[in-house]
């Protein structure tokens, strides 16, 4: 196992008293940090309209809090004022290669955990106030220094400001306190409260945020898979229908039927790995899907000629499943059934962003393999 950003916090330790549990403060958790884009970059992917982006401004005397969403322009930036704002973007992996490496030491977590790297800048003053999230988050400080306090666990029902669309915990008194240095990383359990504010200008932290779909996306997710799977002709049947008192009740043998129906779906464990593994694989904005490409064998086959390396789309995701005698490789909503030579190939491509000819083997059917995720765009060829 690589090295993973928790100081001297055991793996074991810190899933079975931090995770999902309590906040834990890991200081030089990433000794060597580099911001993994420069704050006129962020601002540039904050003007772009693909980009998800907010703005949020406070002013400090009247504690009004006014929230905007991107894409910002260059206007927007020169107007800003001197203190107490924070600029934060999302999924900057998705868009920059840097990002997408700067997530590859949190792959202790299971990737398809994984939500996005959002980034956020602030100069003096600036932060989004006392808040709570729905998902785990690694809160990384990538240059500059801001303050966190933690404390109490919230939720929907929780009293909160109505006098501003920035979410802000009306009732909020943090139990912890401390000031983070670029490298040092504070671990924040869902609906945990938190706080951040930047101490200084030049403020930049790093948010790595994890998704846990909701009860109600599964079921719904789940639902129409079937659905869209099933012949409008397969119905409700009862050839067993015997003469009733009363015709107008619902009988608990009919509903007994719908039970069945239903149970009889939920309990297929393969289709649920099948759809889930697609679902969780489905491509975060899929507006922004590339247009396929039309290589040939013999385009890959020139390119392993003159080194053969493969970088995964900063956008796909990926995750595998043992099955029986084969793998199921789920790549941006499809799946793949990978025969066993391909162990190697399958699990470089969920966990690497590069690949490299040592990963795979020339043989018809891993460059078959190759060829579709490079046609499909979930694989690229680098640039020279
Ligand atoms: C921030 O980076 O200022 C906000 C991140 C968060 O609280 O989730
Ligand atoms: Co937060």
């Amino acid at each position: 196992m690589k090295t993973v950003p928790l100081g001297d916090v055991p793996l074991d330790k810190f899933f079975s008293e931090y995770w999902q549990k309590k906040p834990l403060l890991v200081r030089n958790a990433l000794p060597d940090i580099k911001p993994p884009i420069a704050a006129d970059e962020l601002a540039g992917l904050a003007c772009e309209e693909a980009v998800e982006s907010r703005l949020v401004i406070q002013d400090a005397e009247s504690d009004r809090w006014d929230l905007t969403h991107g894409p910002f322009t260059d206007e927007t930036f020169r107007a800003l004022p001197d203190k107490y704002w924070t600029l934060l973007v999302q999924a900057v992996d998705h868009w920059v290669p840097e990002a997408a490496e700067f997530l590859t030491p949190f792959h202790f977590i299971p990737s398809w955990r994984i939500d996005d790297l959002m980034i956020s800048y602030s100069v003096d003053g600036g932060g989004v106030g006392p808040h709570y999230d729905n998902y785990d988050v690694f809160l990384v400080q990538a240059c500059g220094r801001r303050q966190w306090e933690v404390g109490g666990t919230f939720d929907s029902n929780s009293p909160r400001r109505s006098d501003t669309p920035v979410m802000i915990l009306s009732d909020w008194k943090p139990e912890q306190r401390w000031i983070l240095e670029p490298g040092d990383l504070l671990y924040v359990p869902p609906r945990v409260g938190h706080s951040g504010i930047a101490v200084g200008d030049d403020c930049m932290t790093c948010s790595v945020g994890f998704r846990a779909p909701s009860h109600s996306e599964i079921l719904r997710g789940f639902a129409d898979y079937i659905g869209d799977t099933l012949n409008d002709e397969v119905r409700y049947e009862d050839s067993d229908l015997v003469a009733l008192k009363n015709p107008g009740s619902l009988t608990p043998e009919s509903l007994g039927k719908v039970h069945h129906i239903v149970k009889q779906y939920l309990e297929d464990k393969d289709l649920l790995a099948e759809w889930f593994g697609r679902f969780i694989t489905a491509p975060k904005y899929p507006e922004e899907a590339s247009e396929p490409e039309a290589y040939r064998l013999d385009d890959l086959r020139a390119h392993i000629a003159n080194g053969g390396m493969l970088k995964r789309n900063e956008g796909t995701r990926m995750v595998f499943q043992e099955r029986d005698r084969v793998r199921w490789l789920f790549v941006d909503g499809r799946r793949y059934e990978c025969p066993a030579d391909q162990k190697a190939l399958v699990q470089a491509l969920c966990t690497d962003l590069t690949i490299n000819p040592g990963q795979y083997q020339q043989t018809e059917e891993h460059l078959q393999l190759l060829l579709d995720l490079l046609n499909r765009g979930s694989l690229y060829f680098p640039a020279e």
